[in-house]
């Protein structure tokens, strides 16, 4: 048993990195042979890593036998009030033998047929569905899963999130509209399994690099593949995913922990932080934010959501459900901004961008308590109307649809009247089309409700959806750029593509027209709105940058010199993280600073010394130096775009318990990585433990005997005692 298998291996080259395996090939045919060489190997390694430890060379022994998996993300724990959902795996990682499941039968085999439990189960992007991770949930077979990213996105539509996304604190309850709550009256994301609100007892992890995958069911095929009916031998390919939590529960009990270590301790050991981050907001008339709002000045306030998630750490790609909403609300404002005479507008408009609401409306239930509580430069009685931009991806033909909440028609039908003719009106020579939702329909999930939930406001969620989403991959890992059919000519440079106006931008582009046309009319407007036009060619840079490549020569010339390192050549994630503005906010403020500000004649010293009350000041990059390579020319934008805390007001309050704002809180942990080797038998492994052993009796005597005869070995001849010190 334990020798056969290992020798004759010539598919070994498919997996060749496998050092472990090569090196017992040189040993001869017989098996004392090899035992022998075994214990050579583990002597010579033994003695080198005596000799050189530290050196190094221990370390690159490990490195032949593992091969780290470097483009994973893992599945991790998050914290409500009352539950714990997501992963961990044990504190030493959790193995398993690798067996790929590409069809739904091939899971048989680790539910109930395979010999070596524990399974790690490397599942086809398109199994990953509620069905079969409940199946593999019952199971005690299985130590972890890792999901291959399925390319193309599945057809069928997959979304991790809930039916009835953010259910509980929007504005429908008990008290308002109870008809309404729950999504009684429409399930808005039918195709939602909910997986990201399960709590597993192991790891999942998601390979996103094909190449990747490919080796791991290369090493599979090789070694693991039951051959003629027979079931495999060890050697076995298996997989470790590290990912151990420190938090467990709830966020109650976490932060209850950590609120009593920092009071005793001068080192408190954190184990979860609440999920935050920084609304972007702006206005077109600049506001002193040191001051409140006079109550007779009115605001017209438009707002989008700037985050998304998926069921993996940090992987947010959110082109539906976040970019394309929040690039045609920024290409909105740069438009009006451009409008003449726009700074005499009787009433003020400002630009909102939130963070968080993927996790029970975080940023926007804090603004509104912010304003609420007179903590905002404006307060909830200045806001006049309020227009949501939901997902907005381009439709064919281009109908969008203003959904209003039912129950507020009765005292606010005239205003919310206005706002639809508004919008109505702005769409002529557009090709957009805007049309109203039937009047008994709920609103979708939004960041309004958490203001109707404070004062009864006229607003409108505009979208791309009538009844339920239109998007198939809300909040998954495939709401990616193709989910709203951006798609470049494959001959572009970068830079090429960075301008290279898409269809997806175009009509972007058009429903930001509508917006701003609206926007300007709400506002007071009365000239003419057919010179607000929102440019088509900003729209499709922003679509690149956001969404294909970030460190492209727009986001460089427009983002301060100390930030450049947030630029890569790939989009950022829209998870919303703890605490510090994550780089999508960053890349989102300062858009909206270059669309909306303007070029400050200052030098690099006063541009840096001029905040105030009214104005950021910006010292940016700027475009290369067209007679030097390797020089920018820098200066200043003076804008009125500002950040405000996105942390929940449960966790300003310390009510951890509550039910009226989120309480999403993240646990700590140590590392998430995960790596694939071939294990041995359990014979095998007793065998070196054995050998190990005697090695180290071996050593303690002959220790032992250079010690007693140590005057004999290394005695001088005319040892004088005291004249070696
Ligand atoms: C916490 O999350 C779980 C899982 O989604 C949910 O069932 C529960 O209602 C949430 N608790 C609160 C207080 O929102
Ligand atoms: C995978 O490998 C192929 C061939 O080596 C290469 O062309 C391709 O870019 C690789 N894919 C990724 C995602 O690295
Ligand atoms: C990950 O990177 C290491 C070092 O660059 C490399 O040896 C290893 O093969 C890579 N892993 C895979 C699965 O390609
Ligand atoms: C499987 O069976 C075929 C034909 O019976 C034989 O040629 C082959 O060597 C067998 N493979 C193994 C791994 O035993
Ligand atoms: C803003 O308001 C503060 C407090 O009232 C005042 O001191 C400051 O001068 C104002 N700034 C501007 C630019 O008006
Ligand atoms: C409409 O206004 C009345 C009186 O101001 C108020 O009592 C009622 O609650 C309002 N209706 C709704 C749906 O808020
Ligand atoms: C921001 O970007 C940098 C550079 O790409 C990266 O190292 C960092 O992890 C990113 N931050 C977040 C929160 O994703
Ligand atoms: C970003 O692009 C510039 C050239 O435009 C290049 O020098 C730099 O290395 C790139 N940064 C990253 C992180 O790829
Ligand atoms: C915005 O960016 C463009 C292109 O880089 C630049 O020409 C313009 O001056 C910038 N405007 C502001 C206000 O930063
Ligand atoms: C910028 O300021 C300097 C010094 O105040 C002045 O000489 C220069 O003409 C200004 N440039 C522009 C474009 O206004
Ligand atoms: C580039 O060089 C030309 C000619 O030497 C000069 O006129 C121009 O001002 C330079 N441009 C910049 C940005 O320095």
């Amino acid at each position: 048993m334990l020798c056969e298998g290992i020798g004759g291996e010539k598919e070994a080259e498919a997996a060749g990195k496998m050092a472990a395996v090569e090196e017992e090939e040189e040993m001869g045919s017989s098996c004392s042979w090899r035992m022998r060489g075994v214990a050579v190997v583990l002597l010579r390694g033994l003695l080198l890593c005596a000799l050189v430890a530290g050196s190094g060379w221990c370390n690159s022994v490990e490195r032949k036998i593992y091969i780290p998996l470097n483009r994973t993300a893992s599945c991790v724990r998050l914290m409500n009030a009352t539950h714990q959902i997501g992963c961990q795996s044990s504190m030493n990682g959790d193995t398993g033998v690798i067996h790929v499941v590409e069809k739904p039968e091939d899971v048989q085999w680790v539910l109930t047929d395979g010999p070596h439990p524990p399974y790690i189960v490397l599942l086809d992007g398109e199994l990953f569905t509620r069905d079969l991770m409940d199946q593999l949930k019952e199971s005690s077979r299985i130590s972890g899963v890792a999901v291959a990213i399925a390319k193309p996105s599945p057809v069928k539509g997959f979304s991790p999130a809930s039916k009835c996304p953010n259910d509980g604190f929007g504005v429908y309850s008990s008290d308002y509209g109870p008809q309404y709550a729950h999504c009684n009256n429409m399930e808005w994301n039918p195709l939602g399994n909910g997986l990201f609100y399960e709590d597993f007892s192991f790891p999942i992890f998601l390979l996103q690099d094909e190449n990747e995958t490919e080796v791991i069911k290369q090493c599979y095929q090789t070694y693991n593949l039951p051959r003629n009916g027979s079931v495999p031998q060890y050697p076995l390919c298996a997989m470790q995913l590290f990912s151990h939590m420190h938090a467990v529960t709830s966020t109650v009990t976490c932060m209850r922990r950590t609120s009593l270590q920092s009071t005793f301790s001068i080192n408190p050991e954190v184990i979860c932080d609440p999920l935050s981050d920084y609304n972007v907001w702006s206005t077109l008339k600049p506001v002193n934010v040191s001051t409140k709002l006079n109550s007779t000045e009115k605001v017209v306030m438009v707002a989008t959501r700037i985050d998304s998630h998926s069921m993996f750490w940090n992987v947010a790609p959110g082109a539906e459900s976040a970019v394309a909403s929040f690039v045609t609300h920024l290409a909105a404002a740069e438009a009006i901004h451009k409008a003449p005479n726009v700074q005499s507008l009787p009433k003020n408009i400002m630009f909102t961008f939130f963070q968080g609401e993927s996790f029970d409306y975080i940023g926007s239930s804090r603004m509104a308590y912010d304003m609420q509580k007179n903590k905002f430069p404006i307060r909830l009685e200045n806001i006049e109307y309020f227009l949501e931009l939901s997902q907005l991806a381009p439709t064919n033909p281009s109908v969008f649809w203003m959904h209003t909440d039912p129950l507020s028609q009765r005292n606010l039908s005239d205003q919310i009247n206005t706002m639809l003719v508004a919008l109505k009106n702005s769409t002529a020579g557009t090709g957009v089309e805007v049309r109203e939702i039937s009047s008994s329909q709920a609103l979708p999930p939004s960041s309004f409700q958490r203001f109707l939930r404070l004062k009864e406001i006229p607003g409108v969620v505009l979208a791309d959806h009538n009844t339920s989403f239109q998007n198939k991959y809300y909040q998954s890992i495939y709401d990616t750029s193709e989910n709203i059919l951006l798609n470049y000519p494959e001959w572009l440079s970068p830079e090429e593509a960075l301008d290279h106006v898409t269809e997806t931008a175009k009509s972007l582009a058009e429903v930001a027209t509508v917006v701003a046309r609206a926007l300007y009319q709400l506002a007071g407007g009365s000239g003419s709105t057919t010179a607000i036009q929102a440019d088509p060619k900003t729209v499709t840079r922003m679509l690149y940058g956001f969404l294909v490549r970030t460190n492209n020569s727009w986001f460089q010339s427009i983002i301060k010199a100390d930030l450049k390192g947030i630029l890569e050549n790939e989009p950022p994630p829209y998870y919303i993280a703890v605490s510090k503005p994550v780089n999508a906010t960053y890349l989102v403020h300062y858009v909206l600073a270059n669309l909306t500000g303007t070029v400050a004649n200052l030098t690099k010293e006063n541009c840096l010394s001029s905040d105030g009350d009214l104005y950021e000041y910006a010292w940016v990059q700027g475009p290369q130096d067209p007679n030097s390579t390797s020089s920018r020319l820098p200066f200043c934008v003076r804008s009125a775009v500002h950040l405000s805390s996105a942390i929940s007001p449960a966790f300003e309050l310390r009510e951890w318990g509550s039910t009226q704002y989120s309480t999403w809180t993240e646990s700590r942990w140590k590392e998430l990585h995960a790596r694939i080797f071939l294990v041995a038998s359990k014979q095998l492994e007793i065998i070196t433990l054995i050998v190990g052993i005697v090695i180290l009796i071996i050593s303690f005597i002959a220790t032992y005997f250079i010690n007693a005869k140590a005057d004999v070995l290394f005695a001088t001849p005319q040892d004088s005692g005291a004249v070696a010190y």
